[in-house]
Parts: C-alpha cells; structure tokens; sequence
C-alpha cells in the first residue's frame, strides 16, 4: 500500500531543484554544443607552440605545395603564429593548391545545415587572390558549396563569405566532408598563403554568430533545467595551474582567445568562454552557478596562501563582468562584448572537488572573505566541509556502480537541517561491467531512483545536476552520459530522459507517504516521492521500480482527496541493458497516456526498470 498524505503537505520544493553542469569533457563544447565546425581554429603558441592538427594541403596532381606554422608572421599579439601554406611548384590554370581542415571527425552535411558562415585572416606573398573557399567530400568528387574571396593583400586581413548548398546538396547527411581555401591557378612557385582563424558555423541557437549547435542546446532547454553550473568540473581546474580555465582569456574576439589545453586530451578553443555560457543560462532562464579557481590544480600543486592574491582578484573580476554595472572595468568590457545589461548571480562555487587537496580550509576562507566582503548578497559553494568559515552550501558528487544510489535513497533523510544546504553538483550510476557507451537503461533507473529521495529531501538538498552532460560518439573518455551525439545526428540517453521528466515534471510542495521509504515487494526495489504542483492544483507520483520484474503496488490511496479528474501517465522503461543509439535514438525515451483514474485509490503495475510519473487533476 502506498498511502499518499495530501492531507499533510510538507515542506517546500526547492523551486531550483533540478538543473545543468556544462563541462569541456568528450568534446562537449568543442565539436559539441559550441557550433563551430574547424578543429584548432586559432594557431597559438599555447597549443604546444601551434600544432597542425585537423589541417592538410589539398593539391591538383603534379602540384607541390607544405604547410608549416610561421612564428614569423604573427596574427596579432595573442595569436603569435600563424598557418603557411608554401607552393613549391608552379601551379596551371584549372590546377589548384590550398589547406583543408576535417573538423571535428568531419564536416557536416546535414538537411537543417542551410548555410555556413565563413571567416578567415589571410595574407600572401606573391600572391593576391582569388581564393576559393568549398565545403567538398573527403574524395573531392563532390562539392557541396563554394564561394570566392576575390582578392587578399600582403597584410592580414579578415575575410567573410557565405556557404549555401543547394537544397538537394543536404538532403543525405554526412561527415566525410572537408573545408577547404585554395588558390586556383595559374600561380608561381614560391608564393606563401598564410591563415589563422579560419571557422566555419552552420545555423546557430538564436541566430548568434558565436553560437550552438540547435539541436543539443534545444534538448537543454526542452528540459527546463533551473541552473547551469560552469565551466567544471576538472576543466575548471586544469592539469597544471597553467592550464587552469582562465575565464579572462575566453571572451571577446575569438582573434583573442588563445585556448588551451584541457585536462580530457584535448585542447580547447574557448569559443565557448564566459560570456557565451553566461548568454545560454540567460537563453534558459536558469541560476547561475559560477565555478572560480580557487588556487588547486589536478597535478597536486596548490597556489601557496601568500601567493593567492591575483586569483582572488580574477575571481572577483569575474564576478563583476557577470553583474557588474556598465560604470565599473569589467563590467564595461561586458558591455563593449555586447551585453551591457548585467546578469543575475547568486551562487558562486569556490573551487571543485578540494577534498582531494589538502588545504582547501586555507584556501577557501581567502575566497570566501573577499567575495563576502565586496558582494555580502553572493551565496558561496564549498566543494568540501571545513571548518574555517560557514559553508552555506556544499556541493556533493556520486560517480557510483549499480546499486549504490537505490541503497542510498535515503542518504540525506538524517542530513543536520540546520548547517549547509546541499547542492549535488555531480551524480551517475556508473556501469563499470558493460562496454561503452554504457548509457543503459537500468542505469539511469538506478538514478532515479536516488533523485526520489533528493526531491523528497528537497528542503536541504537545494540543487542537482547528473554528470557528465554531454559526449560526442567519437571521444568518450567518460562514460555513461546525458546526451550523445556525433557531427550529424545526436540522441538522450535514458539517463537524460530520467534528468529531463524529473525536470520538467515538478511540484512546489512536498507530499508524504506513509511509507516514503518503500512499498511493495521485493524490499527496497520501488521508490516513491509525491509533490502537489499548487497553481495547477495537480498531485505529482514518481515512481522508480529497479526490480527485473514487474511490481505491482496494489493500492496507491489519497487521503485527503475523495475524488479526482484524472490526469496522465509517462512512463519511461526498458530492457536491463538497453540503450539508445545513431540507429535508434528514442528506443528508450517516455510515453504518455491518459490517466483515467478518477477514484482515491487504484492500483499501479510498476514495469520492470521504469519511471513513472502520475500527474493527477484534483
Ligand atoms: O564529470 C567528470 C568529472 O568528475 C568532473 O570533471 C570532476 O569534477 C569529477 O571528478
């Protein structure tokens, strides 16, 4: 029996509950939600002194030509060297020579990839155009758009063009495309082409010219989440102090932004930098949560107390581009970034994940005090309990294998209600048993069924995000997670959907059971939690079974209610193992039917592996 107490309503919902962490992990920015399709856009001296990645000649037969960095001929002075192509034959009328760039594990051809927006800097020598920019296949038998730059000078110069394909071009997707800019002869040996920047953005989220991929940035906001914790995570922290995220080297031109290298293997373009994540919890309507360094890099080595004073300093600089006034430094160069208007902020999160260093109780009150002292209204995150300064807020992580979250449903039940709240910043069942992309199923059942016990405990534990977000097909270095995705076609995996209908589907008021820790048989394989949406005045049932079998909980009673309209039932369920993929991207994804119960008591056939919400009309 599963007695729901309408009766008695408890405490409040935290309105925040259920949110978003964006970290730079599996290519999630990069060839993921950050739009841009040239991999090693900007040619820096901090990619290990400029590299040549994801670049190679393209020629006609017979034609010569290399590609090298020049750290001769300087783009500017953040971006010190530059791309040469150098023609080492003469090239013939009808023959060419240029540079291709094979993105992201190729270049998209997809039916909403209507145009691209190019842009490069080029210069020459001995050389003055045209150049012919193409999107073609690998094989360069098929060409998919291409457009002209008409003539380039000795100096550099940013060049703009459009790609549109003709409708019939996209129809089939693809990625075994390549971007390319070539000189088409007749040209002289010994004439050098420089570029740097070169980039490429098909349609972009709200037309921005910066901007993301629509269909990830869509299945985030389809979800509704109430907070976007950024940028880490292990990105936030880097694998030296060096490579820490250095939020001021992320925003304005991209022409500026040096990237740098990551901690999961690759380097970052920091195109998607601060202004742009901020812009996207704007487009969201979600909280802020802002991730500051805080002085500890995943090698081990700690900033030394003394030390910590220009990383406080960044931090609060930081926080005064996010909602500083236009009077103000920062939050002028907001403004002339293009967004005059200041953000909202309230939560700030010193650090990630300091229980594995070892002075973070140093470390945090440095923070912690200079933040309080010029923003008293910011609420500070801890990433880990110490005892040198409150701790308003702490953030706690779960990366677990089966079993342990459904055990643990009850893990915040006797948490003190009177010391921190709870922000779980990081969580997912980790299935270590199954190849990858081990995103099954029973997984994120297992999830759910600790999310249960979160909104139920939903007056300490304030805010949750599963993790890791995002990961593209072709780089995984950590699995299972949320949304998948390859350069054509991208799909939620069941954890996500978990994420998305606990999201989407909430109450503002807790309602308790009289047996809120489980009901039914086996023990401990169904888990419950109830809420009333008030304003719709609707009474919401989440039900997890993590069984094999099929649960049938024989009477769900409402006490309090002696009739209701009905309402409706999604259910989201599947085999043990199950997953979602490119051929099948909604094997798992939930189903919603009419409740037609009107009675204060029915039965309810808990399917084996499944969430089931019941939003019923009173
Ligand atoms: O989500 C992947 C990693 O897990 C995060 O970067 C880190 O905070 C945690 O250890």
């Amino acid at each position: 029996v599963l007695n729901v107490r309408y009766d008695q309503p408890g405490h409040e919902i935290s309105p925040i509950l259920w949110g978003i962490f964006f970290e730079e992990i599996n290519h999630a920015g990069d060839g993921g939600l950050y739009a841009e399709l040239i991999k090693n856009r900007a040619l820096s001296p901090k990619r290990h002194g400029a590299n040549l990645d994801g670049y190679a000649v393209v020629r006609s037969d017979g034609v010569d030509g290399r590609i090298y960095i020049s750290h001769d001929h300087p783009l500017n002075s953040v971006l010190t060297s530059s791309l040469r192509l150098n023609v080492d034959s003469d090239v013939a009328a009808g023959q060419r020579i240029g540079v291709s760039n094979n993105g992201y594990y190729g270049i998209p051809i997809r039916p909403d990839y209507t145009s691209y927006r190019v842009s490069f800097y080029a210069k020459a020598i001995g050389f003055s155009g045209p150049l012919t920019v193409q999107i073609e296949s690998t094989d360069g038998r098929v060409v998919f758009a291409t457009a002209q730059v008409p003539q380039i000078t000795e100096e550099f110069q940013k060049y703009e063009v459009t790609l549109t394909p003709t409708p019939d071009m996209i129809q089939n997707p693809s990625l075994d495309n390549l971007f390319t800019i070539s000189a088409n002869g007749p040209l002289s040996a010994n004439s050098s082409i420089f570029f740097n920047v070169m980039s490429l953005f098909p349609p972009t989220y709200k037309n921005r010219p910066n901007g993301l991929r629509i269909d990830l940035a869509q299945k985030l906001v389809d979800a509704k989440p109430s907070f976007f914790r950024f940028p880490g995570g292990n990105f936030l922290e880097g694998n030296t102090i060096e490579e820490r995220f250095i939020w001021e080297e992320t925003i304005g031109d991209n022409a500026q932004r040096p990237g740098h290298m990551g901690c999961w293997g690759y380097y970052s373009t920091d195109g998607l930098g601060l202004l742009e994540y901020l812009e996207f919890a704007e487009d969201l309507n979600a909280e802020i949560i802002l991730g500051v360094f805080a002085g500890y890099a995943l090698n081990g080595d700690s900033v030394p107390p003394e030390e910590m004073g220009p990383f406080v300093e960044s931090a609060l600089n930081e926080i005064e581009y996010i909602i500083g006034n236009t009077s103000t430094t920062w939050g002028a160069r907001r403004a002339a970034d293009g967004h005059p208007e200041p953000f909202p902020l309230t939560y700030v999160e010193i650090g990630n994940e300091d229980w594995f260093s070892s002075d973070y109780y140093i470390r945090y009150p440095i923070f912690y005090d200079a933040i309080r002292a010029r923003y008293p209204e910011l609420q500070i995150i801890a990433t880990q309990d110490v005892n040198t300064r409150p701790i308003p807020i702490r953030d706690d992580h779960f990366y677990s294998d089966f079993g342990w979250f459904p055990d643990n449903h009850r893990y915040y039940d006797t948490a003190p209600r009177n010391g921190s709240k709870i922000f779980v910043g990081e969580y997912a069942t980790r299935d270590n048993a199954h190849p990858q992309p081990e995103a099954n199923t029973a997984a994120a059942i297992d999830d759910a069924a600790f999310m249960t016990g979160m909104e139920r405990n939903s007056d300490i534990v304030i805010m949750a995000c599963y993790a890791p977000l995002f990961g593209h097909l072709n780089d995984l270095v950590w699995k299972p997670d949320g949304i998948y995705y390859n350069g054509v076609q991208s799909f939620a995996t069941p954890a996500w959907w978990v994420q998305h209908l606990f999201s989407v589907i909430r109450g503002d008021t807790y309602i308790p059971t009289d047996s809120d820790a489980n009901v039914g048989l086996p023990q401990e394989k169904i888990f419950h939690v109830a809420s009333r949406k008030s304003d719709t005045n609707t009474l919401i049932l989440k039900i997890v079974n993590t069984n094999t079998e099929d649960i049938m909980i024989d009477t769900v009673s409402l006490t309090g209610i002696s009739t209701t309209q009905g309402g409706t039932m999604t259910v989201l369920s599947g085999g043990q193992w199950d997953q979602n993929d490119l051929e099948n991207p909604l094997r798992i994804s939930p189903r919603s039917q009419a409740f037609n119960v009107t009675s204060n008591s029915f039965t309810y056939n808990a399917p084996a592996f499944s969430l089931t919400i019941i939003e019923i009309q009173l």
